[in-house]
């Protein structure tokens, strides 16, 4: 079964007819998930795979926590947040910009633009600066956005958050779930887009784009990097997962601002 050949364009169009894109994921990434799965299931052919995945809802959600596509937490690397928050307080100091655009491209069930909504509250705070900040959530996953706007949490997706921020911007539901305030909340818009198939959204002053890349084959990471380049304003901060980086042969784009955090600017 390891070694068993897996037509993965086939695996690909049958699970965007099943409403999810996968079109620029690396193919042996998606052939070793769905092995497994097929493994898991002890399913002997790709077509008896398939044939389950269209008709078993819940074998379809399985499948994408395989490939981990909706996998997220607050502040997700916390030092690389600490770092990201250092380089958007310089960037509103020097911009002194009345309003902040910031997109969160790849949001997944918006762990990750409510800990930008958190954080420029309280920037706003701190810097004693009023400015119209909102932040652009944007997924291909549909049900991960209708989780997102309920903004709704169990612990598990909270453990970075420092209890000081837990208790100012979250309302308790339960011992083991919380709310999302509305004040964080009316700074976020969601919205369906994809990164390969869509234009980008534009006039941006930061791109937080983390943990998507990953997935891409390499031409589709420089394509969704150009769109991402077109999206940001002049010096605007791109942040990426602790595991992706800008290619060389991209730097005339992107200059590095913190290697390790993958914090980059737009040239
Ligand atoms: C692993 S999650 C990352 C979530 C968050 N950015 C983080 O770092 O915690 C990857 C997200 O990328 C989304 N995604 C995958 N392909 C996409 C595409 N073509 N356009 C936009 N989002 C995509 C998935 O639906 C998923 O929610």
């Amino acid at each position: 079964m390891t070694s068993l050949i897996l037509d993965v364009a086939r695996i690909k169009k049958v699970l965007k007819e099943l409403g999810v894109d996968i079109t620029g994921y690396k193919d042996d990434f998606v052939a070793r998930r769905v092995r497994a799965r097929m493994l898991a299931l002890k399913v002997g052919s790709l077509e008896h795979y398939l044939d389950i995945l269209k008709r078993n809802r819940e074998e379809l959600r399985r499948l994408l926590d395989n490939l981990s596509i909706n996998v997220s937490e607050f502040f997700r690397n916390p030092w690389a947040w600490t770092r990201f928050r250092t380089a958007l307080r310089s960037y509103i100091e020097r911009k002194k910009l009345s309003v902040l655009r910031i997109w969160s491209a790849g949001c997944s069930h918006g762990e990750e633009p409510y800990t930008i909504a958190i954080i420029l509250l309280e920037l706003m705070e701190e810097t004693g600066r009023r400015f119209l900040a909102r932040v652009y959530a944007t997924d291909v996953d549909q049900d991960a956005l209708r989780n997102a706007s309920r903004g709704v949490y169990a612990l598990q997706s909270l453990r970075n958050v420092p209890p000081r921020l837990l208790s100012k911007w979250f309302v308790k539901l339960s011992p083991t779930t919380y709310m999302v305030k509305s004040e964080v909340r009316s700074l976020v818009r969601f919205r369906r887009h994809s990164l390969i198939t869509d234009p980008p959204l534009m006039f941006m002053d930061a791109v937080v784009c983390r943990n998507v890349l990953i997935y891409f084959s390499r031409n589709v990471q420089r394509l969704v990097l150009r769109k991402i380049h077109r999206a940001l304003n002049p010096r605007g901060i791109l942040f990426l997962g602790a595991s992706e980086y800008i290619p060389e042969n991209m730097s005339d784009l992107f200059r590095t601002v913190d290697a390790r955090a993958r914090i980059y600017e737009k040239v």
